[in-house]
């Protein structure tokens, strides 16, 4: 396998990226009394463990032609002129920058929620918090890895997106501690879900599927615990303070529908970006993931509280806040179960291997 670095289609600005910090790192000295429901998060992120080595089957491919597998109507360019009359080899390349790109943002985008959720560890005032938030560096660390053995078989990766990137830096600069966990845990944690699923949901292909359905299991206590913590915050702020956070939302929520736009990716391989956009903007793919893409942010918004006149009225505006009333607790069941439909697809293949193996068949 080549090195990550060797398959950057564009360098990222240096080695290394630094957010400046100015905020209290806190000891708490009340070791008792943990809320019941946030010590049982943290005892089933502790139960529900995982090697990412392990548990996956690395041994398996992607395919030349879509890596994912994924049906063509969920590249966003497919139909317009300029792609449709590319050789095959060349639509082929097309689509493995653009999944490479995405799988990209996912590795990314994992190593901002490690780096948050390390952050909430120390910032954080309750100690059942910072116990369940260990939990998570961890569970992030295993996304960041498994994103990245999976994106050395698209032999193309890609930087972090500058919005992305100004979000988490945004979050990550705020001195206060409830900030991170909006940010992070409300908005991106909700927004990755959406997008998982999406490939989870239609890749044929084994890995790429496997990889999603394994992380989105651990993801889900990820959202669970941000409305946890936050649903009893909320409530202890002024109105004024609480207007402040749904400012906050609105254009995070903004930033991310809009300004997602693979646009490096039209850019280094040719093709007009701002053609590229206008295709995107109409096609079945971007509408599906306009709107999808808050079926898991939406309701949670909600339950902590943070509804008042602002964010119902911008929710309005962007179309999605009808999703309040969604069933977020039924997902979360779902991607629990089908991360063990992976596990049993997997055992499977395994037993029939091994029968194969012990067959007589001369
Ligand atoms: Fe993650
Ligand atoms: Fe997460």
């Amino acid at each position: 396998m080549p090195a990550l670095k060797q398959i950057y289609a564009i360098p990222p600005e240096g080695s290394t990226y630094a957010v400046p910090q100015d905020f209290d790192v806190n000891f708490n000295w009340d070791y008792d009394d943990g809320r019941a429901a946030m010590m049982g998060l943290y005892r089933k992120g502790i139960e529900m463990q995982w090697n990412a080595e392990s548990r996956i089957d690395w041994s398996q491919e992607l395919d030349e032609d879509n890596p994912e597998q994924l049906p063509e109507a969920m590249l966003p360019i497919s139909g317009m002129a300029q792609y449709e009359a590319m050789s095959r080899q060349e639509k082929a390349t097309v689509r493995r920058h653009f999944q490479g790109w995405q799988i990209s943002q996912f590795m990314q985008g994992e190593q901002g929620a490690l780096i948050c959720a390390a952050k909430i560890v120390t910032q954080v005032p309750d100690i059942d918090s910072k116990f369940y938030a260990s939990t998570q560096v961890i569970d992030e660390a295993r996304h960041v890895e498994s994103y990245k053995r999976l994106l050395e078989k698209f032999r193309v990766a890609y930087p972090m997106t500058a919005p992305l990137q100004e979000l988490i830096d945004q979050v990550l600069r705020d001195s206060r501690w409830d900030m991170t966990y909006l940010g992070m845990q409300v908005v991106i944690e909700g927004l990755a879900l959406a997008a998982f699923q999406q490939i989870r949901d239609h890749a044929q292909n084994p890995l790429a599927a496997a990889v999603k359905a394994n992380v989105m299991q651990d993801e889900s206590r990820h959202v669970a615990f941000g409305r946890l913590a936050l649903r009893d915050y909320y409530p202890t702020l002024t109105q004024a303070e609480r207007d402040e956070r749904e400012e906050f939302l609105l254009e995070a929520c903004y930033l991310m529908r809009d300004r997602f736009d693979a646009v490096e990716v039209w850019k280094r391989l040719g093709l007009d970006p701002v053609k590229c956009a206008e295709h995107m903007y109409d096609s079945g793919f971007m509408q599906l993931f306009r709107s999808s893409l808050f079926t898991r942010i939406v309701p949670i918004v909600k339950d902590i509280g943070l509804w008042g006149d602002t964010i119902r009225n911008g929710y309005e505006t962007m179309g999605i806040l009808a999703y309040a009333d969604s069933d977020v607790q039924a997902l979360q069941d779902a991607d629990n179960d089908i991360a063990k439909d992976f596990d049993a697809r997997r055992a499977y293949v395994a037993s029939v291997a091994d029968r194969a193996r012990t067959l007589q068949t001369a």
